[in-house]
């Protein structure tokens, strides 16, 4: 087996979530040869200022490197389909972030070529990993938690609050028919069924766009950017900026979700519940190392995060010991570290999120877009296609 360190990668998309990816995989030693912008001349100064490693001229300079195992596409969504499609053609591995594409049908195609390719393919589902979360699933496999009944809970930001905050996800020539739903609730929807073990079989959403006119700046924006350009043009908004989804998981679980990016005060909350017959498990996302336990005939617990007290998946998962906080970014360390494993191993799978995940993905973000436009309980229609977790 290949040691990680001598793996080489690159990734593709220089913004918000692409300096955390280059991070995480410093971190592991994997060697990060290069990044690809939207120009090489954008590339190369976000790359200085970031402490990036240099810029490739195009993102085929990039895929005719020899020394790059593995693409890492942290663009756009619209660019997905097309950059994951054309790495795995070129002989790559691939972690592409979320959404996995525009439509099922393409995120349908990289599910094929990529098992036909026999490379590794994973997509950012990254909050799976945070440690405590891990422990909840190991937790619900043991059936810690008695056979699960009900999940609930929400998804919520504030950073599309204002008719002045502006963003690629608002045009969906870019980010797509849906825009709350596919950025965020997507991520609070693979995570619940991860954890359950249960995948969504229907679902019932209602959608609705408070701001319906935005003021869009004359030049480009980065995610969660709060500076203002003074020149604006009026801009018609038709993705959601909220979404109520009632669901219905395998086994009969109920579950529902609140999913929003203009909820004040709300920097990026993701809170679930997960209720058992016999106990439960809870968490927020902005107190990460904390996990609530509840019970109906003995005290409530709250465990924080302890290698020294949780199970095996959440230790694997889990950096430092316990009072040392871990956080969003050391999500991406674990997930890297399982992806890498299996790069290493040169074998697909091993415990982190496939195509095949982000695929299903897909099928549940177009089944709340169809029930929301049709007002009805919309099934998931899924092919052969089998998620990494149900394996
Ligand atoms: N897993 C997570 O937690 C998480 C968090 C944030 C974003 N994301 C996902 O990551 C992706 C990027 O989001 P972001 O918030 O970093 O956006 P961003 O706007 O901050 O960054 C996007 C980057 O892509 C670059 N780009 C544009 N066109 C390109 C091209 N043709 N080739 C290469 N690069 C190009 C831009 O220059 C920019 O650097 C989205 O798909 C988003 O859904 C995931």
């Amino acid at each position: 087996m290949k040691p990680i360190t001598e793996i080489g990668a690159a990734v593709v998309g220089t913004g918000f979530i692409g300096v955390v990816h280059v991070e995480a995989l410093r971190r592991l030693g994997v060697q990060v040869h290069g990044v690809v912008g939207s120009s090489r001349e954008r590339a190369a100064a976000r790359a200085e200022e970031a402490g990036l490693p240099p810029a490739y001229a195009s993102f085929q300079a990039m895929l005719d490197d020899p020394r790059v195992e593995v693409v890492h596409i942290t663009s756009p969504n619209h660019l997905h389909h097309k950059q994951a499609k054309a790495a795995l053609e070129a002989g790559k591995n691939v972690v592409c972030e979320k959404p996995l594409a525009m439509t099922s049908l393409q995120s349908a195609e990289l599910v094929q070529l990529a098992e036909r390719s026999g490379h590794v393919n994973a997509v950012n589902f990254n909050i799976r990993f945070y440690p405590v979360l891990q422990h909840v699933r190991g937790l619900v496999e043991e059936n810690g938690l008695g056979a699960v009944r009900l999940v609930s809970g929400h998804y919520l930001q504030d950073w599309l609050l204002l008719d002045t905050d502006w963003n690629w996800r608002l045009e969906p020539e870019l980010g797509g028919e849906l825009r709350a739903v596919a950025d965020i609730g997507s991520h609070w929807m693979d995570l619940t069924s991860f954890l359950t073990g249960k995948r969504i079989t229907a679902v019932m959403a209602d959608l609705v766009t408070f701001i319906n006119t935005r003021r869009q700046p004359a030049g480009p924006v980065e995610t969660f950017a709060t500076d203002r350009s003074a020149r604006t043009v009026d801009r018609e908004i038709h993705t959601e900026d909220c979404a109520t989804i009632l669901l219905r998981y395998e086994g009969g679980i109920r579950g529902s979700v609140t999913v929003s990016q203009v909820s004040p005060g709300r920097k990026n909350s993701l809170v679930f519940e997960i209720d058992g017959a016999e106990s439960s498990a809870g968490w927020n996302s902005e107190r990460p190392d904390e996990l609530w336990i509840g019970h109906r005939g003995r005290p409530n617990e709250v465990i924080l995060r302890d290698p020294a007290i949780m199970n095996a998946a959440g230790r694997n998962a889990s950096y430092l010991p316990g009072g040392h906080a871990e956080g969003f970014a050391d999500t991406f360390k674990a997930l890297y570290a399982a992806v890498y494993g299996a790069v290493a191993a040169g074998r697909p799978g091993g415990g982190y999120p496939t195509f095949a995940d982000g695929h299903d993905e897909m099928l549940v973000c177009e089944a709340v877009a169809r029930s929301a436009r049709e007002s009805r309980w919309v099934e998931i229609a899924r092919g052969a296609v089998v998620s990494s977790w149900a394996r």
